[in-house]
Formats: C-alpha cells, structure tokens, sequence
C-alpha cells in the first residue's frame, strides 16, 4: 500500500494538540540554534533531503524564511520562480510540471495564485509512486496555513504571561476580502475557547461570507465594523493588513476608499492597551506609520523570526524528527 505523505495544505488540518505541539516544538529549535554544536546537530538532521521551492506568485519574505528554516535542518533547496522558463512555454500542463520535478525532490514547498493548486498537486502525489509532501505557502486569496502558524506562535508567546490565547479579543484591519493571512489566522483562531474576533474594513473590502459562516459553526463570536478608532481600545491583538490591489485587474474593480482610516498611527498607541500586541504579515505600505515600530507593543519583527522557526518545526514534523530534536533539546540544553 502507497503510504500518503503529510502534506500541509489548509489550516482546517491544525487541531490544538497540533498547534500546541508545533510552537512548543519551534521554542526548543529556537534554544537549540543558540549553540554551535546546536546549530550543528539541527543541520545534521536532514541533511540526506532536497526541498524544490516553486514560487510562481511574487514573494521575498516567506521565500526566505522557508530557504532558512530547509537550511537550518540542512535540507538542500532548489528553486522555481517563473514557469515561464521551463516547458510549460511548450504546451506542457502546469501540473505535468510540478509532477515532474516533485520526481527529483523530497518536498515540495509552494506559492501560486490559483487558491486550490497546492491541493490538487498534493492528491495528483499522493495517487502517484513518489508521494512527496507539499507544503502551501501561500495559495491566492484563499489560505496562508504557514502564515497563520506563525502568527499564532506569535500570539502564544506575547500572551504567555497573560492565560495564552483563549478569551482575547483580535481585530483585523484592511483587505480583509482577499487577504489571505486574515483568513486563515481567522480560521484558526476558533480554535481557541471565547475569543472574540473584530474585522475593521469598508464594505468592499469586508471579510468574506466563508469566513463568518465558519465562526458561526464554531460559536466564536465576531463583530463586523468599519470603525477602526471605536475597536482599538476594546481588543488584545491587532493585525493589520495592507491593500491588495495586485488582483484590481483581474477582479476589475478599484475601490476608490480611504486606505488611511485603516492604518495604525503613532496616536493610536495612546488608545490602545498597554501590554497589547500589533501584527502585521509585512509587506507593509502605511498601514502602520514607521513611529510605532520602536514601541514594545509591535510584534512584527519578532513575527518574521518566529516564522523562520515555526517553519523548521513544521518542516522537522513532516519528516518526522520532532521527536528526535525533542530528544537532543532534553539531554543537551
Ligand atoms: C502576505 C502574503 O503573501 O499573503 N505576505 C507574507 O506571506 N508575508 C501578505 C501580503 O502580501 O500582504
């Protein structure tokens, strides 16, 4: 019998022992890297496994933090940014494409603009002879699993002082309709006892039905608002995010809104509650002025690196060497 590979495609698949599990995980990879002969061990981990990135939808962060996170577990990588450049200029499906270089990989770790492609590569593998794991970095205006990882090891680590994460109060700020990273972090957050969710975006730009009829089913209560001054006092966490005009064209519309009630300025800090958290998925335009960086309450720097190692955890659990690095972290840390 072909043994499915663990593939990481949607947010739905994470249930809380899972998310438990992976930032305790990506904490004891954080220590461990602090050492030499840490760094080291990690990189001997899966040394012998090579990673194909195929990016085909514009991406430098989350790019480089997976190259990071494959490297730190000595993983090889090669690349794919344009399908421009290989055969699918000859006719070839892109399907056929993605099937065949899987054949020279271990992993596959994907990008694309089409909302359900990684999903479909993931059971075109599983039904083949080389089941690699497919990992979703980021699929259209749909899903941002790895993003909503790291943004939950986030949350966990600034509320760790305060009960964890359960019975906070999250907005989110923005393009709400087409921001993936909302949606999924969205998702996953009703994974969480008596949250309450705020979405602060004009009518075009609201979150979307899908989303809220998600809620519903899982009781997680939620408030719909255009008014970001109103929520800014009420809540825990606040996760901005920006426009996301590269679909105007395809879309056909242009919303002509005022980006600039949806941003977080340096007198917003003065509203909001002192041990608050301010997120952002970055790249960032101005929803958030460069003032507010220097104060303690913005987490998004401290996002990028959580992601880096949310990343190899996930990655390290694929393979299955979290028990493993669990294992090392106890006997030399
Ligand atoms: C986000 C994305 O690509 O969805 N960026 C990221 O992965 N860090 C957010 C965005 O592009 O606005």
């Amino acid at each position: 019998m072909k043994k499915e590979a663990f593939h990481c495609i949607d947010v739905q698949q994470f249930d809380p022992d899972f998310l438990e599990e992976i930032c305790d995980l990506a904490d004891k990879i954080r220590e461990i890297s602090r050492t030499k002969a840490g760094t080291e061990y990690l990189a001997s981990t899966l040394n012998h496994k090579r990673a194909m990135l195929y990016f085909v939808q514009p991406s430098t962060r989350t790019f480089l933090s997976f190259y990071s996170a494959c490297q730190m577990l000595g993983i090889k990588c090669a690349e794919v940014r344009d399908p421009k450049t290989s055969s699918e200029i000859k006719g070839e499906s892109e399907e056929d494409t993605v099937r065949t270089f899987s054949l020279y990989f271990d992993l596959i770790i994907m990008r694309h603009p089409r909302a359900n492609f990684a999903e479909k590569i993931a059971h075109l593998l599983n039904d083949s002879d080389h089941p690699v794991p497919v990992i979703n970095a980021g699929s259209g205006k749909d899903q941002h699993p790895t993003q909503a990882l790291l943004d939950i090891y986030t949350l966990r680590r600034s509320f760790s002082h305060r009960g964890g994460i359960a019975r906070k109060k999250i907005a989110f700020v923005g393009d709400l309709r087409r921001g993936r990273t909302a949606r999924s972090l969205a998702s996953l957050l009703t994974q969480y006892q008596e949250m309450k969710l705020y979405f602060v975006a004009p009518p075009e730009y609201q979150i979307g039905q899908d989303i809220l009829s998600l809620l519903d089913r899982r009781s997680t209560a939620y408030e719909v608002t255009a008014d970001f001054e109103k929520v800014i006092p009420e809540v825990d966490a606040i996760y901005m995010t920006r426009l996301q005009d590269e679909w105007d064209q395809e879309e056909g519309v242009h919303a002509d809104i005022d980006i600039a009630r949806y941003s977080f300025q340096r007198r917003h800090l003065d509203l909001f509650k002192p041990d608050g958290v301010i997120m952002h998925p970055l790249p960032r335009r101005q929803e958030i002025a460069v003032e507010v960086d220097s104060d303690p309450r913005a987490a998004y720097w401290r996002q990028v690196r959580n992601g880096m190692y949310i990343r190899v955890a996930l990655i390290a659990g694929i393979f299955q060497r979290d028990r493993k690095i669990l294992d090392y972290y106890l006997s030399n840390t």
